[in-house]
């Protein structure tokens, strides 16, 4: 079986506050995005990668993948992105060439990755799960609100899930290639939309797997995100 990695970098990092975008800003002095194409490439299992780049940047992330050092064993494919990170998975998704059997989806927003973690997804699918996400425990009690009736008033509880029984999702989620697709192309048919992609597969009633996640697999989503980001790469040359 053939393993390709979809990573969605098209998105312009608004919670991250003005600037490039989130993909392209440097971590310890290299882009995001090349962070997160190394640390998928990292995988033996891994034959290619697709980055989905902001529609006005594709020659520009073509460019930094050429500038950069990457395993030779792999091959690299740069397409446009969409207006949501659904949208740009699905243009992501076919560029695949034939051939492809299973398909990780990972966020250039989660550039710290461990190769271990990724293996961990691969195997998973080639063992055969349909649908595998990493996932770990929460910390944080989480509440279900609603809005307020009026506008202004504060929202309301109402409910809190068990939280044992919840997890935090991560990337890479991977999957095999046609039930990925097929999720994608219904969802989107029916209008919807859906935050990660094993929700849509959910969706379609097919099973989830989950395998542990990681710490450093973290989401860079706002301006404290870098500065643990950083201080997680000065650790680890330390
Ligand atoms: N993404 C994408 N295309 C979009 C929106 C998001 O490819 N239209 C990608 C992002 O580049 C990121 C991943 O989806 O790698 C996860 O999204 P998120 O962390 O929300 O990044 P942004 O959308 O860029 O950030 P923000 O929501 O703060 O603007
Ligand atoms: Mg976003």
């Amino acid at each position: 079986s053939r393993t390709a990695v979809v990573i969605p970098a098209a998105g312009r990092g608004v919670r991250l506050g003005p600037g490039a975008p989130k993909a392209l800003r440097a971590l310890n002095g290299t882009p995001m995005l090349i962070h997160a194409v190394r640390a998928m490439a990292a995988s033996r299992a891994v034959q290619l990668v697709v980055v989905v780049a902001p529609a006005d940047g594709v020659a520009e992330v073509k460019h930094l993948l050429d500038d950069h050092a990457l395993p030779e064993r792999t091959d690299y494919l740069v397409v446009a992105g969409g207006d949501t990170r659904q949208e740009s998975v699905h243009l992501g998704l076919k560029a695949l060439p034939d051939g492809i059997t299973t398909v990780l989806v990972h966020d250039a927003a989660r550039p710290l990755v461990p190769v271990d973690t990724v293996d961990a997804v691969i195997e998973a699918v080639r063992d055969g799960a349909v649908a595998v996400v990493p996932a770990l425990p929460v910390a944080d009690t989480v509440k279900e609100v609603e809005p307020a009736g009026t506008p202004g008033d504060p929202e309301q509880v109402v409910a809190t899930p068990v939280r044992a029984r919840l997890r935090a999702v991560q990337t890479p989620q991977g999957f095999d290639r046609d039930t990925l697709v097929n999720a994608h192309a219904t969802i989107a048919l029916a209008g919807e939309g859906a935050t990660d992609d094993a929700g849509m597969v959910e969706r379609l009633g097919a099973p989830v797997v989950v395998v542990p996640g990681h710490e450093e697999a973290f989401k860079v989503t706002r301006p404290l995100d870098l500065v643990l980001a950083e201080a997680v790469l000065a650790r680890r040359r330390a």
